[in-house]
């Protein structure tokens, strides 16, 4: 199997290209990523000196560069270049646009042309928050709120607009929120890691009951993995797990493990449009592919947050212009 894996300097990128060089050393691997503040070529370091990995800068929006990288026996591209995080898509909704929309109909299209297989990794975050005791089927209408999350339902709408008028290759998965290292800290686990460690307050945004469904990056990883091996062309599947947990609660336990006072949590002004819950029905995917999510979130949330802990200078080399930006602007006033 000959893969184009872009944005897998990312955070689930490059968890997948770990996994998928231990799993399957007989895949030839290309690495396609523009690194962005999220990316970074540390996060694949040890693994690109192995002849099947191969990396290349570039832009998922620039056709002749994805072309070259196509040109090689690709046979399928999994898509996880993307532009991430609700709170900059609030600020700066056009970069979101730019990669989540557009970047997926340039790529759309490249693969269409070579005829090889599109593999998208979208969101749970496409239908909107889920009402209590209720969890969205692949049926469900797409209704996001956030500009990030209208972003990845519309790349969802084009690429299953492409099957239904071209036949073409394509597959969608859905999954729910990531834990595992290697994730940018602005997200809530590795932010809330670095700040707590440096004795600094966290920001919990409005009442911090919002609940959010968590996944194991390694089990995200085999659900690929399974996508890759069993592909079934013009359908979405949602990947999700029973781990429902408020911000708060997750807020507390980080606290714990890493050995704090639950003084230094601050509830501050709530995100604009922030989705109450989300929760969805993974029962279409776990049928079809006989996968299981782990059932144990205690040892991984542990696991994840003693990484970041032992990965500190990982953590030091991500404050950078960027960062320190972003983060003072949003948090500024918790120092
Ligand atoms: P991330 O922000 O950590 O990484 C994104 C990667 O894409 C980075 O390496 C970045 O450099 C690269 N990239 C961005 N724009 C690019 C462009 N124009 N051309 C090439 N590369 C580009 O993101 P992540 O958390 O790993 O998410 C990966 C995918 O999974 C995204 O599509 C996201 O919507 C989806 N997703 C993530 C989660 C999660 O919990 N992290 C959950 C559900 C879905
Ligand atoms: O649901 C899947 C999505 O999960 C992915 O599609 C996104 O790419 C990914 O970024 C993630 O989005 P979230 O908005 O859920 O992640 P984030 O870590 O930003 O926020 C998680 C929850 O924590 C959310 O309800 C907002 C809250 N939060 C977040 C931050 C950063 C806080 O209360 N305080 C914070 O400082």
């Amino acid at each position: 199997m000959n893969l184009l894996i872009t944005g897998g300097c990312g955070f689930l990128g490059s968890n997948l290209v770990h996994y998928l060089a231990s799993a399957h050393p007989e895949y030839y691997i290309t690495v396609y990523d523009i690194l962005t503040y999220a990316g970074s070529r540390s996060n694949i370091r040890g693994l690109e000196n192995r002849k099947a990995i191969a990396f290349i800068e570039g832009d998922i929006c620039d056709p002749v560069r994805l072309a070259g990288a196509l040109d090689i026996g690709v046979d399928m591209v999994i898509n996880l270049a993307a532009e991430t995080h609700v709170d900059r898509s609030i600020m700066s909704p056009v970069d979101f646009v730019r990669t989540n929309v557009y970047g997926v109909q340039v790529m759309l299209e490249q693969c269409r042309e070579r005829s090889i297989a599109f593999l998208q990794i979208s969101t749970d975050e496409v239908y909107g928050p889920a009402p209590e005791d209720i969890r969205f089927s692949e049926h469900e209408p797409l209704l996001p709120t956030s500009p990030y999350a209208a972003s990845k339902a519309s790349a969802d709408l084009l690429i299953l607009a492409a099957h239904r008028t071209y036949r073409q290759d394509v597959m969608i998965l859905r999954p729910v929120n990531n834990l595992g290292p290697y994730q940018y800290p602005e997200k809530i686990i590795p932010l809330f890691c670095d700040r707590l460690s440096r004795g600094l307050p966290v920001p919990v945004y409005g009442d911090g009951c919002q609940i959010r469904t968590w996944l194991h990056v390694d089990d995200f990883s085999r659900a690929v993995e399974l996508a890759i091996e069993g592909f079934v062309s013009g359908e979405c599947f949602n990947v999700g797990s029973k781990w429902e947990i408020t911000n708060i609660d997750l807020t507390k336990r980080i606290v714990k493990l890493v050995g704090q006072s639950e003084k230094l949590i601050r509830f501050v002004d709530d995100r604009p449009g922030h989705d109450r819950r989300y929760a969805v029905d993974f029962s279409r995917f776990m049928n079809r592919f006989g996968w299981l999510p782990g059932r144990d979130f205690d040892r991984a949330i542990e696991k994840t947050v003693k990484w970041y802990l032992e990965n500190r200078k990982w953590l030091d080399t991500k404050r950078t212009k960027d960062y320190g930006e972003f983060i003072d602007r949003q948090y500024g006033k918790l120092k």
